[in-house]
């Protein structure tokens, strides 16, 4: 934990020494703005609260902190009742839809997935485990978490209206991060709550993106598949249980980052060499652009996509745009690493993508070093609030964030390595892979 300071040469050297703090350690910190840094306030009968001030997000414009290519390492499925399974077996490969579909079109039938349970990072650990297992040596990440929590954090500056709330503890050198299953629930139910005035029910609208998924994709390579099953695909029942989850080691500034999340579908085939390039394919859906104030939403909705899509390493998004009625009236293939140019050019987005991957770096190392002791600790960002919050809700242990079997995995793991490894620094040279977020040369 840093701690104000006034350096007297020598006291501050002697307290470099006690504090062990190394000057390439001490360098990293004071590149960070001292009104980032941790702080603590005391309150009577509180716990201590940590801030990270969000505003001026201007501080984090300019060119970007390193970037590391996300390699997938690991892999799982879903199948249709949600169940788990290792591996890539729900992987699906894309094949254009037909133009003119109606995406409400077997909104009866639609299997929805009930996300009532909390499912906490079980699947991710699980599959943590299995890949540490033929390894036999733990991942190096700082950070553990699912994709969509990165993603909240990436858009912290730029998304005012929503909040968030996450669980975090640290486990054996690497911060895990989970969903607030309880915030989560009650916004969903404050969503639903509210009354909804559009001509089309909500959830309706909602099945639109997966019965664009269903019509795009195929279960096998389009040469497996059979004419019959491609041409039947708006028969085919929306089953949104079933998923691909993609397990990547990647690196935002210092930070070394196990991130996990969904992958709607691949191009061609996956390479045959571990961590190359994965032809990845998001599928979204939005309404069509008939004017500029629809083409300003638009460029605002592409934050998220982007971000969604840069943090799994998914090079194409294939966006469906549809009538206001839910036709599918025109396709669109959209390079991930050109939207952040792109938008700019335009000038009238708001948003930009150096900001958000120097924010998300900096509160990440900045989270580092404020959670340095067990427990279980809330992340929280009111709406509308210009911070983030970190305190300890729990003293000790790691509430329901590790899972038994992922502990003892790791117990039998350090059995035979006395001492887990310290994450180590992003060891390769950076793979400039973004061409609308400018990268440093070296
Ligand atoms: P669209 O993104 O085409 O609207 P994802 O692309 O993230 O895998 O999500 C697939 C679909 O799930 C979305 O399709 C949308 O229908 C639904 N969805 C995802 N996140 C949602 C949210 N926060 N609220 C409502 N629906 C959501
Ligand atoms: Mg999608």
């Amino acid at each position: 934990m840093v701690t104000k300071h006034e350096p007297i040469p020598f006291l501050f050297n002697w307290y470099l020494n006690l504090m062990n703090i190394s000057s390439s350690r001490l360098k990293a910190l004071s590149a960070i703005p001292r009104y980032t840094r941790p702080r603590l306030l005391q309150h009577k009968n509180v716990a201590m609260t940590a801030t990270f001030p969000i505003q001026p997000a201007a501080r984090f414009a300019g060119q970007s902190e390193p970037v590391k290519r996300p390699k997938e390492f690991a892999c799982f499925s879903y199948n249709k009742d949600h169940q788990y399974h290792p591996g890539d077996s729900s992987l699906k490969w894309y094949y254009p839809p037909t133009l003119g579909t109606d995406l409400s079109y077997g909104f009866e039938k639609f299997i929805k997935h009930d996300d009532s349970a909390d499912e906490h990072l079980d699947s991710l650990l699980q599959t943590i485990a299995n890949h540490e297992k033929e390894t036999n040596k733990q991942i190096d990440a700082h950070i553990v978490t699912w994709r969509g929590m990165l993603t909240k954090i990436m858009a912290t500056p730029f998304e005012d209206r929503d909040g968030f709330e996450m669980n975090a503890t640290l486990y054996r050198n690497s911060i895990f991060i989970e969903e607030r299953h309880e915030y989560k629930a009650a916004s969903r139910r404050e969503q639903d709550n509210q009354t909804w005035k559009g001509p089309i029910p909500q959830e309706v609208m909602q099945f639109w993106g997966y019965k664009f998924e269903t019509l795009s994709t195929l279960p096998a390579t389009w040469g497996e598949t059979s004419r019959d099953y491609i041409e039947s695909r708006d028969d085919e029942i929306v089953n949104n249980n079933e998923q691909y989850c993609s397990v990547v080691r990647t690196g935002l500034g210092k930070s070394v980052i196990c991130l996990g999340g969904e992958v709607d579908a691949i191009w061609d085939s996956k390479p045959r060499v571990q961590g190359a390039p994965i032809n990845w394919v998001e599928l979204k859906t939005s309404a069509e652009i008939r004017s500029d104030r629809d083409m300003d939403n638009f460029e605002r909705k592409l934050m998220k996509f982007w971000i969604q899509s840069f943090l799994l390493g998914v090079p194409k998004i294939i966006v469906g745009f549809r009538s206001r009625d839910g036709i599918l009236v025109k396709l669109q293939e959209m390079e991930t690493n050109s939207i952040p140019t792109t938008v700019q050019r335009r000038g009238r987005a708001g948003w930009d993508g150096n900001t958000c991957i120097n924010f998300a770096s900096a509160f990440l190392e900045w989270l580092r070093q404020v959670i340095t002791d067990e427990g279980v600790w809330r992340i929280r960002r009111r709406p509308r609030s210009p911070h983030i919050e970190v305190f300890q809700v729990e003293e000790v242990g790691h509430g329901n964030i590790i899972t038994d079997e992922f502990m003892n995995w790791r117990i039998k793991l350090s059995l035979n390595q006395p001492k887990p490894p310290a994450a180590e620094p992003l060891e390769e040279p950076l793979e400039a892979q973004l061409t609308g977020v400018q990268l440093p040369e070296t």
